[in-house]
């Protein structure tokens, strides 16, 4: 009864990742919403515990092989300075398999700008050196994540009362220093320990440019003056432009493409596209392997910047289902296997996951989804499965 049961379901899965639907009306998830904190400190709490947390379901396997061992690019997971700090027994288990499983880390809020830019020319690297520091002693590459993003300003720049040309010097101002502060950490070998930076979060909004304080300060061209800076901040650290539902929304990536293919032209420094990833069990299907391609025929570095996978979009589960979590072990699979064979080696820049128990993901809320690789044990759910048999180059579909 059990088997006719997975049949039906494997059957099911299959149909519905072979529907050409337009997924260009899929749900979207990943976008800015109202309750997102831009310091993102609520999320932050090093000692979230939690022991009362109940474990979600039996939805977990035994792993027998790490990420970064099955992958032939680095696999990273974000990190903050304060859980790198402590000693608790969450946070030595997190630091325990960061260092098994994944070569690469980014900051989930820390090297954001509300966090660094703390005044008029003045800034705090402090948490950024800490995960560098950590990175160093602990053989991880740091992805820089984000110079630019309307949703982590510092209020005193929001509420800067200075002309414009003021204010578009202080964003130069900070893009130069904090690219030059971070170019200088380097490894034994004199390698740069931080690779890459996102230099422009979410520019689009849709196919259009998102309305922000820095198209309104700077102009529309703020994003091609801010890669400009970041390069002459250091000639050697990759340059991204980051952005999510580039898998999903077509126009919204056609829109990116347009913009990349332009900076090509013009001769303004970019080096690759950060696909965030942040995806529904059941969107997008056949436009995730499409929009990788698309990605990936622009020649630039490809990264899939904050892979999760929601299982709860509709909110209509009030636990992981059996059916759910099978569904989000396919989508990983899909996001690793279409990554791992679509994109040519010499463009993989690698593959992050944006957290580690469901309870850490910022889109937990407040138990009511199950988005990622973890339970609220750390043990592996099958979806981290998922993932390795993508990685593994086994075809989901
Ligand atoms: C999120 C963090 O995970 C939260 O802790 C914070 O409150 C808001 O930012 N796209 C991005 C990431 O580029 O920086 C966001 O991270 C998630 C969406």
């Amino acid at each position: 009864m059990k088997t006719v049961k997975i049949v039906i379901l494997m059957i099911l899965l299959v149909v519905a990742g072979c529907s050409s639907g337009s997924d260009d009306t899929g749900p979207q998830v990943g976008g800015p919403s109202d309750d997102i904190d831009p310091g993102g400190s609520d999320d932050d709490n090093p000692d979230n515990d939690d022991d009362d947390v109940p474990v979600v379901g039996p939805f977990v396997y035994d792993a027998t092989e790490d990420l970064k061992n099955v992958a032939s690019f680095p696999i990273g997971n974000i990190v903050s300075a304060s859980k790198l700090a402590s000693t608790s027994t969450a946070n030595t288990t997190f630091k325990q398999i960061l260092n098994t499983e994944y070569n690469s880390i980014t900051a989930e809020n820390d090297m954001k700008m509300a966090n660094m830019f703390t005044g008029p020319d003045t800034y705090d690297f402090s948490d950024g050196d800490a995960i560098v520091a950590y990175a160093k002693e602990n053989g991880h590459r740091v992805h820089g994540h984000a110079l630019i993003w309307h949703q982590s300003i510092p209020n005193w720049l929001n509420n800067f009362t200075g002309t414009d040309e003021e204010f578009e010097a202080q964003v130069e101002g900070y893009v130069k220093a904090t690219v030059a502060h971070f170019a200088e950490a380097e490894d034994d070998d004199g390698n740069p320990i931080v690779a890459s930076w996102d230099v422009v979060n979410e520019y689009f909004d849709g196919s259009s440019v998102r309305s922000s304080l820095f198209t309104q300060r700077i102009g529309n061209d703020f994003h091609e003056k801010a890669f400009q800076w970041a390069r002459e901040a250091d000639p050697d650290v990759k340059l991204f432009y980051n952005d999510y539902n580039i898998a999903g929304q077509v126009d919204k990536r056609n829109a990116i493409i347009s913009m990349v293919n332009n900076f090509i032209t013009n001769s303004i420094p970019i080096d690759g596209i950060g696909m965030q990833m942040h995806l529904n069990h059941d969107w997008p299907s056949s436009d995730l392997p499409t929009s990788i391609q698309a990605i990936s025929d622009t020649g630039l570095l490809v990264h899939i910047s904050e892979l999760d996978v929601k299982v709860n979009y509709g909110d209509d589960i009030t636990e992981l289902t059996e059916e759910r979590a099978a569904a989000q072990e396919f989508q990983y699979q899909r996001a690793g296997y279409y990554y791992s064979t679509i994109v040519p080696p010499a463009q993989q820049f690698g593959l992050t996951l944006w957290g580690f128990r469901d309870q850490d993901s910022w889109l937990y809320d407040g138990g009511s989804d199950w988005p990622l690789l973890y339970d609220n044990d750390f043990n592996t759910k099958i979806s981290h499965r998922g993932l390795v048999a993508g990685l593994n180059e086994e075809n989901p579909e």
